[in-house]
């Protein structure tokens, strides 16, 4: 009998990768969503998911997402926003009601958290500090469940809406440098996240700590690297042109101005100019790979390849 398990997020970027991956490992999953309309839910073999109406404000709908299944895959996330309560409200309230449905409807649930690297930098922004927070709320609420988080930094592939305009402009033949020079970053390909998922599930037992992830190439890379690998990709150069920070400063402050007016949320803000110029984002996989087994099978040369074909055929937003 395949085993069941809750996901949150699986309409978004991340969460459509692990739903195909865990699905195709044999698991049945109760898949969380907010919207009635039938095309935000990725199709991903119907029989094998149920879809579960709520939110992950709504604590009612939690219950029944968690009944029967055995462990969480919490990947559901506020990535914009313009204040910390936004965040928080998402990143951490969420986490909370999530834990406390998970420990009312199994006796020892697992719960796995989809962190992010800026989880270290807390003081970046109101994201970071948000994503932080809701790792200790999860310590907090550790009583009861077992649990574990990933730190992916800068995760690409197919899917992605918040990058698909910088690999739009890079395919195109020219790309902004957003960091300072010098600047060194972790990347991972979305089916290598979605991958060690499912190693985490399948191992045991958890850290109660969060494990870094990133794409296996030690060291992380710089943006000259990421322009020199599309360049070999589409086989003509990529010119680049550096964006200076006081100028995403001033258009990262009329965003946050702008969306206060007419109200969306906004993804450039002050703190995202500051987690953009971070000079360090390199992370560490060793306890993660010791833990589960788990290697990554795309660098940035086979992920990017992957990524641009999918452009190029028109198949951006379908299945991987
Ligand atoms: N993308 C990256 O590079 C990256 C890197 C590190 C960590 N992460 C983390 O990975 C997770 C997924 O990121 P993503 O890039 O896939 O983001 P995304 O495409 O924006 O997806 C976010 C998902 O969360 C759901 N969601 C947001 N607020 C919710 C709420 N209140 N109740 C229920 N569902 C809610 C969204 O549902 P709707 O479709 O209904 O809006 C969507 O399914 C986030 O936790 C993020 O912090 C992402």
């Amino acid at each position: 009998m395949s085993r069941t398990l809750a996901l949150t997020g699986s309409t978004g970027f991340i969460g459509a990768a692990l739903l195909r991956k865990l699905t195709r490992a044999g698991w049945k999953v109760r898949a969380l969503h907010r919207h009635s309309a039938s095309r935000s839910r990725p199709d991903a073999g119907e029989g094998a998911i149920e879809w579960i109406r709520g939110s992950l404000e709504d604590a009612e709908s939690l219950l029944r997402l968690m009944r029967g299944a055995e462990a969480v895959v919490h990947c559901a996330g506020a990535i914009r926003g313009a204040t910390a309560d936004e965040f928080r409200r998402v990143n951490v309230g969420g986490v909370v009601r999530l834990a406390d449905a998970a420990r009312k409807t199994h006796p020892r649930p697992r719960v796995l958290l989809i962190s992010s690297l800026a989880a270290r930098e807390p003081h970046l922004s109101h994201y970071a500090a948000s994503k932080r927070a809701g790792e200790d709320a999860l310590g907090r609420a550790a009583a009861g469940l077992v649990w574990t988080a990933l730190r992916p930094p800068a995760v690409y592939g197919p899917g992605d809406r918040e990058t698909l305009p910088l690999v739009r402009c890079m395919r195109r033949g020219f790309s902004p440098v957003l960091g300072p020079r010098g600047a060194r970053f972790s990347l991972l390909f979305v089916d290598d996240l979605a991958v060690a998922v499912r190693r985490l599930l399948e191992s045991a037992p958890w850290s109660q700590a969060p494990f870094e992830i990133h794409d296996g190439h030690t060291g992380g890379y710089t943006w000259e690297e990421l322009i020199l690998t599309v360049a070999r990709i589409i086989g003509r150069p990529v010119r680049r042109f550096r964006i200076p920070v006081w100028f995403m400063q001033a258009a990262a402050r009329g965003n946050l101005l702008l969306s206060r007016g007419i109200g969306y949320a906004p993804m450039l803000t002050p703190g995202k100019v500051r987690e953009l110029t971070h000079p360090n984002w390199v992370c560490d996989d060793a306890a993660l790979r010791r833990a589960t087994g788990w290697e990554p099978r795309f660098q940035l040369e086979a992920g990017m390849r992957r990524t641009l074909q999918h452009l190029r055929n028109g198949r951006w937003m379908v299945e991987r």
